[in-house]
């Protein structure tokens, strides 16, 4: 049982002692920037704390030290790459609830960024959330865990699938799609650039660091894309379940969803599908695939 603040996630014993490392590894990489910056930015590091340990179920990182875990990598050697996910995850929450885009006044049941700090700071808490994760992809270079050349293969996978190619294009895509008229591939395509390539890259991130067997390669990748895409179903099943869910309140704005597609039922189903297909993608390791397992069995049934 992880707690943060009034939100409390349960995912397994294992990822409690895991969140507990991300939880203080993050805190110690903001308290970093305390030190050494002018006081005058005070402002802009109070907006990221706000979001950054806002309540997130830490859900990427969780799949990033999982992930190392699968491949025999000390999770401790990860905890850069671990908090670069959850630093990109929370700009693109900040952005993706601006006025221009989704306009939520609320987030995990407090005021969204720009509610809380004003649009100009939110804006620059999420510019400087994106900067400062690839610092922290810097700092793996810096501990020497990880060959440099190895290090610079993981960067450039993570900008493939949070930039153009992925994340923000899949936010491009959901902003520009007519919600009254779209069809389930064009959903499809959305979700898994918009939610899914980060959760991908965050499977896969530390199949970059190390040498790899082609084929756990492969495992972990049919995992990440099977999970991402379950994941965003269900976000969409939460919408319906709750008309206020802990994560914002009502929407302003319609946004494509699978729920508006297929009924709850036939949603559930397909979530089921791919999770049965996540977990058996890296079920053959045995106990190095555990961690995977009980996130992505989380995700079937979770609330928040
Ligand atoms: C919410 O993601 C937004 C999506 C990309 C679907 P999470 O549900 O992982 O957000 P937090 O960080 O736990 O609030
Ligand atoms: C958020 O998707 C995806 C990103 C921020 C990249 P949604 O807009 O569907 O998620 P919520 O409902 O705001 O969390
Ligand atoms: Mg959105
Ligand atoms: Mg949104």
């Amino acid at each position: 049982m992880g707690c943060f603040g009034d939100i409390t996630v349960t995912f397994s014993a294992n990822s409690e002692e895991q969140i507990k490392l991300i939880n203080q590894y993050i805190d110690h990489s903001l308290t970093r920037f305390q030190g050494t910056v002018s006081l005058r930015v005070a402002p802009l590091i109070e907006a990221m704390r706000y979001s950054l340990e806002g309540g997130g179920k830490r859900l990427r990182p969780l799949l990033v030290m999982a992930s190392a875990d699968y491949l025999g990598i000390p999770t401790s050697h990860v905890l850069p790459v671990a908090a670069a996910v959850e630093y990109i995850h929370t700009y693109s929450l900040i952005h993706d609830d601006l006025p221009a885009i989704d306009d939520d006044d609320t987030r995990r049941g407090k005021p969204s960024s720009h509610k809380a700090f004003g649009e100009a700071i939110a804006i620059l808490a999420g510019d400087a959330l994106l900067t400062e994760a690839f610092g922290q992809m810097m700092v793996l270079i810096e501990e020497g865990y990880f060959q440099p050349s190895h290090v610079l293969g993981a960067i450039k996978l993570l900008v493939h699938h949070a930039g153009v190619a992925g994340m923000v294009g899949g936010q491009l895509l959901d902003v520009n799609t007519d919600h009254s008229n779209f069809t389930l591939p064009e959903i499809e395509f959305i979700h898994i650039h918009k939610t899914g390539a980060l959760i991908l890259a965050s499977v896969l991130l530390p199949t970059k660091l190390i040498p790899v067997e082609e084929a756990k390669v492969r495992n972990l990748r049919k995992f990440g894309e099977s999970f991402g895409l379950a994941f965003q179903i269900s976000d969409d099943l939460l919408d319906i379940e709750a008309s206020i869910r802990y994560s914002r309140g009502p929407r302003k704005k319609p946004k494509p969803t699978y729920t508006r597609l297929m009924s709850p039922q036939e949603a559930k189903e397909k979530l089921n599908r791919l999770i049965d297909t996540a977990i058996s993608s890296v079920k053959g390791e045995g106990e190095r695939g555990q961690a995977l397992i009980e996130i992505a069995e989380f995700v079937r049934t979770r609330k928040k």
